[in-house]
């Protein structure tokens, strides 16, 4: 029986860029990487790892064995906005072929998202946004993803954050029961391509965020 008390949460090295992306690959089922750029998820998180305004951490078991991570930024958009600029020749290159084609466009300003950036002001939401938890599916249900997200909230305390928002499929139930369970309030819904996604945030200061 997998149990969290063989789990420790650590930051993430270069090391585990990897198993991250394998993680990411077989657990994500929408978004620009996954949908446009698989070739790109193992770089993309090989980029957070060495940025200091994301937080980047995996949980490990007793083998030394990554079974899930948990990712955030200070400021998202910021984030992806300067990897797809640092990738743009590569990104032009590889995918010419979908350039041309306008489904490719409308992933990619998701990605950008300025519409949830509105969203996210209108609500006075934080400007910090958890982008991604992934835990491998033994490990489910068993608190890993609870000791990763607590971790997440404590990084962003040392870092004086006010808290952060975040956006999750409509039809990803056990992510929504996850997030409410841990104390994050949906506070709108955004529809992308017709694909609906919930707004949510996480408050560390009380009285801030409308919810
Ligand atoms: C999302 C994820 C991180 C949650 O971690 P987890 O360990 O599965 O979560 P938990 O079991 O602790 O909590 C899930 C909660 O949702 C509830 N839940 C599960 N399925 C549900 C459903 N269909 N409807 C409503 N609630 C549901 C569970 O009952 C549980 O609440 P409880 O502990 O009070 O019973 C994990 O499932 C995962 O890695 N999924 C794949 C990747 C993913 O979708 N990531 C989210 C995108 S950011």
């Amino acid at each position: 029986m997998n149990s969290s008390n063989e789990i420790v949460i650590r930051v993430a090295r270069q090391a585990d860029v990897a198993r991250i992306a394998e993680l990411y690959r077989a657990y994500m089922r929408r978004g620009f990487l996954i949908e446009c750029a698989p070739w790109l998820i193992k770089d993309f998180h090989g980029a957070m790892i060495d940025r200091k305004d994301i937080i980047c951490l995996v949980a490990e078991n007793s083998r030394g064995q990554v079974e899930g991570f948990i990712t955030a930024a200070e400021d998202g958009r910021r984030f992806h906005k300067s990897f797809m600029a640092s990738r743009a020749p590569i990104l032009a290159w590889k995918l010419l072929p979908v350039v041309l084609k306008a489904a490719f466009w409308k992933k990619l300003m998701r990605v950008l998202r300025p519409s949830a950036k509105e969203e996210a002001r209108d609500y006075n939401l934080p400007r910090a946004e958890w982008l991604n938890l992934t835990v491998e599916a033994k490990y489910q249900g068993t608190g890993v993803s609870e000791m990763l997200f607590r971790s997440m909230v404590e990084e962003f305390r040392h870092r004086a954050s006010d808290g952060f928002h975040f956006i999750v499929s409509a039809d990803n139930l056990r992510s929504l029961g996850f997030c409410q369970k841990m104390g994050c309030v949906v506070v709108g819904e955004i529809v992308s391509e017709g694909v609906p996604f919930k707004l949510l945030a996480y408050n560390m200061r009380p009285n801030t965020i409308c919810g």
